[in-house]
């Protein structure tokens, strides 16, 4: 037994869960395929130039990335490099898929934030710092695009600072200036990296040369102002910068920051080791039995993620689990406390983009995906079938858009519903019904998602649907105080909006504006309003 534990301790202390962040084009894809490149998961770096052509993004999936170029859903990717087990969960850069990107942000113990150092904080980047800094995720800064011309490396520090009120702490830093850099010096072991030229157009590991600071070999390399204003640099951060602190870096106030080029592999190498040194292994979770340490003997797991048809060559669909404590073991019985029943996992798989593998066993911080017969739901916790309990909710997000959904040929009306249905259960949609009709309506945080609702009704469930976008901006769900259930017949001005139920039966109301809420809420004495249903909260 004694045994069994200290395995248990060995492997959770190993395994790096983290997503990566940024503003579309800032370098995310390109950094993801290098920290494959050297975890020797994949040979030869696809280059961007060759992506764009013959090949694809490691982590684009479905059809539709590839037509879009955007990355639409979240992908996991694992590999093991210094004695570690990494896996990174892939995040949408699309603004309209927040709320799938903050299920996957759920599921990581860090985030490494990507920056253009030419552009600096982005929106999109804000946004999904701010998500991470609520959950109090440690973050990672990686300033990418160094290859080239961008701001200067003290403007970024006050940036992250006056924009994201986070300190950076420099744990290395760029020799030369104006995207003619040269190499970084490492903070932690005072010595410079001299990259060789790339010859590869970075398919290939960088090779580098190290110097102590200030030995004739270096002043030797350097151009004598470079070598100065290097010195300078050094003495300024040492005297006014930030202590290094990881118990800050732990709470999310301080972040690490590396400078390099995602590209030309220039600082890839020391930000992966460097990272894998700082970053923390799998946490501990809430739940209605109190907190769960990894280490706990029993096996626990929650459900981020689910996804249906992600490969022509699998037709099936995969819920995501992030385990969080004990062993995991292929064919292991488990309870699934939504459901309420014990269930046997079969087919657990793992990823390197479109290879999937049967997995034996797993360990706390690994993300697995289970065979799904339609059991799952996002947020669902599965355990040890002796130790039941669930893990906190996820908050979800109050829809914003809104369209009535039907099936152009009514003869499909089955395909389309399972459609709607299995889209909804994946968290894509949500689901609503109109009070006193047949018809359904979509609600969601973005237009994009619509789209890819349609396309997927298409290719996935062969039915073409008529898309109705409807006024509306917001959803109520409504609520007496009394306890008794809001009807269209009981309520005043429900005229001023749209009155439906949600897929659990509670009744909403849309609406378009605030004035029109406002006057709902005046008219209607007793009625609580909530933006999203009560037993959840709102993210
Ligand atoms: P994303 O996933 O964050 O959206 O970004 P992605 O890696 O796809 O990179 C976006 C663009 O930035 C790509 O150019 C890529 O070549 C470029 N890029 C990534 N890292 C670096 C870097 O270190 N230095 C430089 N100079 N560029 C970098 P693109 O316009 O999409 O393609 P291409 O026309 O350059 O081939």
């Amino acid at each position: 037994m004694s045994t069994d534990i200290d395995q248990l301790h060995l492997e959770t202390a190993k395994r790096r869960t983290f997503a990566i962040i940024s503003h579309p084009d800032a370098g995310k894809t390109t950094l993801t395929e290098k920290l494959l490149l050297y975890g020797g998961a994949i040979h030869l770096a696809g280059s961007i130039k060759s992506r764009k052509t013959a090949r694809h993004a490691v982590s684009d999936w479905m059809e539709i990335e590839k037509q879009r170029g955007i990355s639409v859903t979240s992908s996991v990717l694992q590999f093991d490099y210094g004695g570690c087990r990494i896996n990174i969960l892939d995040t949408p850069g699309h603004q309209d898929f927040s709320e799938d990107t903050y299920r996957t942000l759920m599921a990581v113990d860090s985030a490494v934030m990507v920056l253009d150092a030419a552009k600096g904080v982005e929106a999109q980047t804000k946004k999904l710092f701010k998500v991470c800094k609520e959950r109090q995720v440690p973050i990672f800064t990686f300033v990418n695009k160094l290859d080239r011309y961008g701001k200067v490396p003290i403007d970024l520090m006050d940036e992250i600072e006056n924009v994201l009120g986070i300190r950076s702490y420099p744990m290395n830093w760029p020799v030369g200036s104006d995207g003619r850099y040269q190499g970084v010096y490492d903070r932690q072991k005072k010595v410079v990296e001299l990259f060789s030229a790339d010859t590869t157009h970075g398919q290939e590991a960088r090779l580098s040369d190290i110097y102590e600071l200030g030995s004739a070999e270096l002043k030797d390399r350097l151009d004598e102002v470079v070598y100065q204003n290097l010195l300078d640099d050094i003495e300024l951060l040492d005297a006014a910068g930030e202590d290094f602190d990881l118990e800050k870096v732990a709470r999310g106030e301080l972040t690490p920051m590396f400078f390099g080029s995602a590209m030309t592999n220039f600082g890839v190498q020391n930000f992966l080791e460097e990272y894998l040194r700082l970053a923390p292994a799998p946490a501990a979770r809430e739940s209605s039995a109190g907190k769960i340490e990894p280490t706990d003997g029993k096996f626990s797991a929650f459900v981020f993620k689910i996804q249906a048809n992600m490969n022509p060559a699998h037709r099936d669909r995969l819920a995501f689990i992030r385990i969080v404590s004990g062993k995991f073991e292929r064919n292991m019985a488990v309870w699934h406390e939504t459901g309420g029943k014990t269930i046997k996992l079969a087919q657990p798989q793992q990823f390197l983009a479109q290879d999937r593998q049967i997995i034996d066993e797993a360990w706390p911080g690994d993300i697995v995906g289970l065979f799904d017969p339609g059991i799952f739901r996002i947020g669902d916790t599965i355990s040890d079938p002796s130790i039941k309990f669930r893990f906190a909710d996820f908050p979800v997000f109050p829809p914003e858009k809104f369209a009535r959904v039907e099936a152009k040929d009514t003869m499909k009306r089955k395909q389309f519903l399972k459609g709607i249905e299995q889209l909804t259960q994946e968290g894509a949609i949500q689901l609503f019904k109109e009070a006193g009709y047949d018809s359904i309506i979509v609600g969601t945080v973005g237009t994009l998602q619509f789209d890819v609702l349609v396309y997927r009704l298409k290719s996935e469930y062969g039915v073409d649907v008529i898309l109705t976008m409807q006024p509306f901006e917001v959803a109520r769900w409504l609520v007496y105080e009394d306890g008794h259930t809001a009807t269209p017949e009981g309520m005043r001005g429900i005229d001023r909006g749209m009155f439906v139920y949600d897929r659990s039966g509670l009744p909403v109301l849309l609406v378009n504006n605030e004035w029109a809420l406002g006057w709902i809420r005046d008219n209607n004495p007793g009625l609580e309003l909530y933006s999203v249903p009560p037993d959840k909260k709102e993210i």
